[in-house]
């Protein structure tokens, strides 16, 4: 039996080794960590339980007969974050390049089928060379499972990738078939063709990291959600992220303990400044309205225009939606519609109640925003907010004009609760462009047009710039002073705890991709 015991520890040590000595020496070398490093740092203590160790490859390409690794190229199972059940995977790079073929696809698909039949989150720590070359078709069609996993999860569990290496090909739409994806500065990387490729085809010289490091797709192309310093930071944020997220479809956002105290906020009352059209910092309004150091920005580099993320509210996660004056006014364009419209659709999908700061001039005008669909893409969030059925709550600070108004979360599409600051302005548009329309013979005809202008658009103003049109029709359930907001919506929130509301019958929307 002995030599039996012994055959098995020599099995369980060769897999630890992954490709061996000399390449996880490359992988330190770059400043990154071993598949099973990060997955150490990432569960509790002592709680992974590996699955799939002795896998390997079934290939005989090439003389991959001769060059078989335990495990295949990815390690995988499940353990705790926090005590709560997650499932993970983390490919090897020392083995192969943490390439992707058929017996790695398998050990993916398992932890992914059984994470959907339990009822917990799959987190993909991506570290690949993209397909096994030596496999051919089988590696794509490993991926293609994965694929079709990564659709089926979608909504039932939450699915984060971390994009921790290379990550090529088609292998960068299983990450973008996930809810989140992350990256780290520097040593990630994600592209569909790499740099040679797109100085072949488009004559384009490019750095990997220009074309598609964290850099690029944080700020330019909005692929990733989240960047970080190194490897450490970018696990940790995982545990953060998931901390305000259920395990599944089926159960609520978890809280924390609160103890109700003095929830005024006087700060709020002297942020928005006398001038209707001088900014002020919207992330300032969040942070004096939600439980202290709870915001969890995503997208944080992306269309700054809107900020999206998750906070707790008495103990209670929330997701948020907020219009930005700071950055283009706050304006809606083509990229902060698709930002708000994804994270508005995961918040319902996993029950996170949402809160909408609203000061929004209206979507922005222009030939490039109108030949790059801002119809289509405006109605991608007009339509997340119309669909949501998880608690929805409004605060107009001050600009609700035109289309926005009724896209940001208005009682018209199903939002709950709607409160207005007094600062608030609720109208078709601008008191300008308002009288330059409807006076316009008017403001031609005086003897002083400017003056006139001047006199019809304060006139527009009186009677539209402020709340009182709306809440006199209940379009606004309540005026509060921003002091109240917090504990306005630490209430309204409770109210809706148990709120029920379902869908039509049908097979799925058709949501304007
Ligand atoms: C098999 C691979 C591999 C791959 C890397 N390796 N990629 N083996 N299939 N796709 C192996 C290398 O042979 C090497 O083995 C080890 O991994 C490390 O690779 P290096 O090149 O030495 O590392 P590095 O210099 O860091 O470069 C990493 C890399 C590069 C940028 C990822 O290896 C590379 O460009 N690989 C090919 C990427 C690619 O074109 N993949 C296919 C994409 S198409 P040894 O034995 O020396 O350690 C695709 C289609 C999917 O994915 C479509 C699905 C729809």
């Amino acid at each position: 039996m002995e030599e039996k015991f012994n055959q098995l520890d020599a099995k369980i040590e060769e897999a630890k080794l992954g490709g061996g000595e000399k390449r996880i020496e490359s992988q330190h070398a770059k400043g990154k960590l071993t598949a099973r490093e990060r997955i150490h740092f990432l569960l509790d203590e002592g709680s992974f339980q590996e699955m799939g160790m002795l896998v390997t490859h079934r290939s005989t390409n090439f003389g991959l007969d001769k060059t078989k690794f335990l495990g295949d190229g990815v390690v995988t199972g499940y353990g705790n974050i926090n005590g709560r059940l997650v499932y993970v995977f983390s490919q090897d790079f020392t083995v192969l390049g943490g390439s992707l073929a058929e017996a790695h696809a398998e050990k993916i698909c398992k932890v992914m089928d059984m994470a959907m039949k339990n009822g917990a989150p799959v987190i993909g720590l991506n570290d690949s060379g993209g397909a096994r070359i030596q496999e051919g078709v089988v590696s794509l069609g490993g991926y293609a499972d994965i694929f079709y996993k990564n659709t089926l999860a979608s909504g039932v569990v939450p699915q984060l990738s971390a994009i921790m290496g290379p990550c090529a090909g088609g292998a960068v739409y299983s990450p973008a078939l996930t809810d989140f994806i992350m990256m780290v500065e520097n040593t990630s990387y994600m592209f569909v063709t790499g740099p040679n490729v797109v100085k072949t085809v488009t004559h384009e010289e490019v750095s990997a990291e220009d074309l598609g490091g964290a850099s690029a797709h944080s700020t330019k192309s909005g692929v990733t959600h989240l960047t970080y310093g190194n490897e450490i930071e970018c696990i940790n944020g995982i545990k953060d992220m998931l901390s305000y997220m259920p395990q599944n479809c089926e159960e609520d956002a978890p809280s924390v303990p609160y103890e109700m105290g003095d929830e005024n906020r006087v700060g709020l009352n002297t942020i928005i400044p006398e001038n209707p059209n001088q900014p002020y910092d919207i992330k300032e309004v969040i942070e004096q309205t939600v439980d202290a150091d709870s915001f969890y920005e995503i997208h944080k580099d992306f269309a700054e225009n809107i900020v999206v993320g998750f906070a707790r509210l008495a103990g209670k996660s929330i997701g948020i939606v907020a219009n930005q004056p700071a950055f283009l006014a706050g304006v809606l364009d083509i990229k902060s519609s698709q930002k708000g419209a994804r994270f508005v659709r995961f918040c319902d999908a996993f029950n996170i109640p949402l809160l909408v700061l609203e000061d929004v001039p209206g979507f922005l005008p222009g030939t490039d925003q109108e030949w790059n669909a801002i119809i289509t893409n405006g109605a991608k969030l007009l339509y997340a907010f119309c669909e949501a059925t998880v608690p929805r709550v409004t605060v107009i600070t001050r600009k609700a004009y035109g289309g926005a108004y009724d896209v940001m979360n208005s009682k018209h599409i199903g939002a709950d609760m709607n409160f207005a600051w007094p600062s608030a302005e609720i109208a078709v548009m601008g008191a300008k462009g308002a009288a330059e329309i409807i006076f316009k013979r008017d403001i031609k005809e005086a003897a002083n047009p400017e003056a006139k202008w001047k006199e019809k658009e304060a006139e527009y103003a009186e009677m539209f710039a402020n709340p009182y049109n709306a809440a006199a029709r209940g379009y606004v359930d309540e005026v509060i002073k921003p002091s109240q907001t917090r504990e306005k919506l630490i209430s309204a929130f409770k109210m809706l705890e148990n709120k029920v509301d379902t869908l039509p019958k049908k097979k799925h929307g058709n949501i304007p991709l």
